[in-house]
């Protein structure tokens, strides 16, 4: 590996657990300048541990958009990439959502990433990139019974992926999207799923998922990180699956 993410200036979103604290912190280990954004100080400050390349940044991406733009550019003077990795779940058929929930839903991982992305564009570096945290459960035209909201507001992150990746090649920013399978994070504790379903939909994940395991964080901000690397530069639009594949099989 180069040193192409050397004193690089991030905004990693949902630093405080599961694959945007892993990212957080690869991003750091590569030399990376990294604020790392979640409602919870505590869990950000825990990502951080005793790394001074991460800098722990409490803030609602519903509400305060600006302000972590600000955060970012008062620290490192412009961004070079944003990871749009915070989001919320909420299963439910269409007849059980409630219209808070779905709202949301749509707010934290739709309209968040727009606005967050719209407020850093005038900062922006040259060959920056936005990556956008999808999910490959609902790949192509596949249905997700259940998680209709959630899905929705992934397929939506994908078309601003595809869309702004042509908007913005002129400024050489590049827009990219991941898509896991199952991971190993603590999502589902973290939006009050019941352990015996938990344990239940891990074990579904298992069986649908063609390489027989599920995922770990670290094996997403792999791909997160060496996506945004200078030798990544001709790939812009894409949304790449990383999920022991779920896309190409049959599906949950
Ligand atoms: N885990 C999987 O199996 C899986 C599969 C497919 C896709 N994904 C995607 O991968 C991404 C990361 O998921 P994960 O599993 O790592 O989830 P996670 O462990 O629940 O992490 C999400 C983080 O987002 C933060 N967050 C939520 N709402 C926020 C808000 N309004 N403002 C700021 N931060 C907020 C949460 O921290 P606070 O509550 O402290 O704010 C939490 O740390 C998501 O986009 C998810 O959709 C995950």
């Amino acid at each position: 590996m180069t040193d192409s993410l050397q004193d690089k200036a991030v905004v990693v979103t949902g630093a405080g657990s599961g694959i945007g604290r892993a990212t957080a912190r690869a991003f750091a280990s590569a030399g990376a300048q990294v604020l790392a954004v979640g409602r919870t100080k505590e869990r950000l400050v825990e990502t951080a541990g005793d790394d001074p390349r991460i800098t722990p940044y409490a803030a609602d991406i519903t509400e305060e958009p600006d302000a972590v733009v600000d955060a970012a550019v008062g620290a490192y003077g412009h961004i070079d990439i944003i990871v749009n990795n915070a989001a919320i779940i909420g299963g439910g058929a269409l007849g059980e959502h409630d219209r808070v929930q779905v709202e949301r839903i749509f707010q934290t991982n739709l309209f968040a990433p727009v606005f967050l992305t719209q407020a850093a564009l005038p900062h922006l570096s040259d060959g920056g990139t936005i990556v956008n945290l999808s999910t490959a459960i609902m790949h192509g035209l596949r249905a997700w019974p259940g998680a209709s909201i959630y899905g929705a507001s992934k397929v939506a992150l994908e078309f601003l992926t595809r869309t702004w990746a042509v908007e913005l090649a002129p400024r050489r920013v590049r827009v990219v999207g991941i898509a896991p399978g199952i991971i190993a994070t603590p999502v589902l504790v973290n939006n009050g799923v019941p352990a015996e379903q938990r344990a239940a939909m891990r074990a579904a994940a298992e069986e649908f998922t063609p390489l027989g395991r599920i995922g770990q964080p670290e094996e997403i901000a792999w791909w997160i990180l060496n996506a945004c690397r200078d030798e990544a530069s001709f790939a812009t639009g894409f949304v790449l699956a990383v999920d022991g594949g779920v896309a190409v099989s049959k599906g949950p």
